[in-house]
């Protein structure tokens, strides 16, 4: 028997930090396939604004604000409840939510690096732990992070972030062990970007030097999740040449 696949149509997909760059490119992208798509982070009128502006480009609703701050676990724990318990199921989680501060090895305080870790590495663990079981019972699902190219190689004025993102890669094999050892119908893949110009969106803007636009991101997310369910594209290192 083959593995269970499932239209972007009847798709559940919860991505972090949704509103603002890339996770609003994905998002977008998402619910133009047909995909319902939960937009999570802190900023409320981010999220409300860009849930209204593709809601209303796509003439119906698929797109869902939701506020949450991925350093809380119990906001995580809410978050996957309430989406869970409105549509009985997440079929992709997007680990988009992230943050540098940049201090360097000299300059790195216990704050800005527990900022960083438990903004981009801890928060995915808690996420993929809550949201797992779900698509493990539901037989199905796709969970897609987004590391960097910082999560490939150092940057000396960005220490924590390399690490965060060198960790979020780490991370990411172990749960694409897992979900192989356990026959889980869930894919992992995991996008390296280079700089991606989240300033200038529009399909018309033309990208700052030695950045991509955004719509590339998009493109290569909706190509990775197309592949049949038995591939997995591991990782995406996309850059401007
Ligand atoms: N742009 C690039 O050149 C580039 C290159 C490589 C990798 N990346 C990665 O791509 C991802 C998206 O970045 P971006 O460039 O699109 O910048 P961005 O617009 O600043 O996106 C970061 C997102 O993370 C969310 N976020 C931050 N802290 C959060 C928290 N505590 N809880 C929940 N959400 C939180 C933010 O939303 P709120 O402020 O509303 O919480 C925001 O939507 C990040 O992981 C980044 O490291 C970006």
């Amino acid at each position: 028997m083959g593995l269970k696949n499932k239209p972007f149509s009847d798709q559940i997909a919860i991505v972090t930090g949704g509103g603002s760059g890339i996770g609003r490119a994905f998002s977008e992208a998402l619910a133009f396939a047909g995909a319902k798509v939960v937009i999570a982070s802190r900023r409320a009128d981010v999220l409300r604004r860009a849930a209204d502006e593709i809601n209303a480009k796509l003439g119906g609703e698929r797109v869902f604000p939701y506020e949450f701050d991925i350093r809380d676990p119990g906001k995580i724990e809410d978050l996957v409840t309430d989406v869970f318990s409105r549509w009985q199921s997440i079929d992709v989680l997007i680990n988009n939510s992230g943050l540098a501060v940049p201090e360097t090895v000299e300059e790195i305080t216990d704050e800005g690096w527990d900022t960083v870790m438990e903004t981009n590495l801890r928060g995915v663990m808690h996420l993929v732990r809550k949201v797992l079981p779900h698509m493990r019972a539901n037989e199905f699902g796709d969970i897609v992070n987004v590391s960097s190219q910082a999560g490939k190689h150092g940057y000396a004025d960005v220490p924590s972030y390399c690490a965060s993102k060198f960790g979020l890669l780490g991370y990411a094999e172990a749960l694409r062990d897992h979900v192989r050892k356990n026959g889980i119908n869930v894919r992992v893949f995991n996008f390296c970007p280079g700089l991606v110009d989240v300033e200038n969106p529009k399909a018309d803007q033309v990208p700052r030097d030695g950045f991509i636009h955004v719509a590339n991101m998009a493109r290569t997310l909706m190509y990775a999740l197309s592949l049949d369910r038995s591939v997995v594209l591991e990782d995406i290192n996309i850059y401007a040449r």
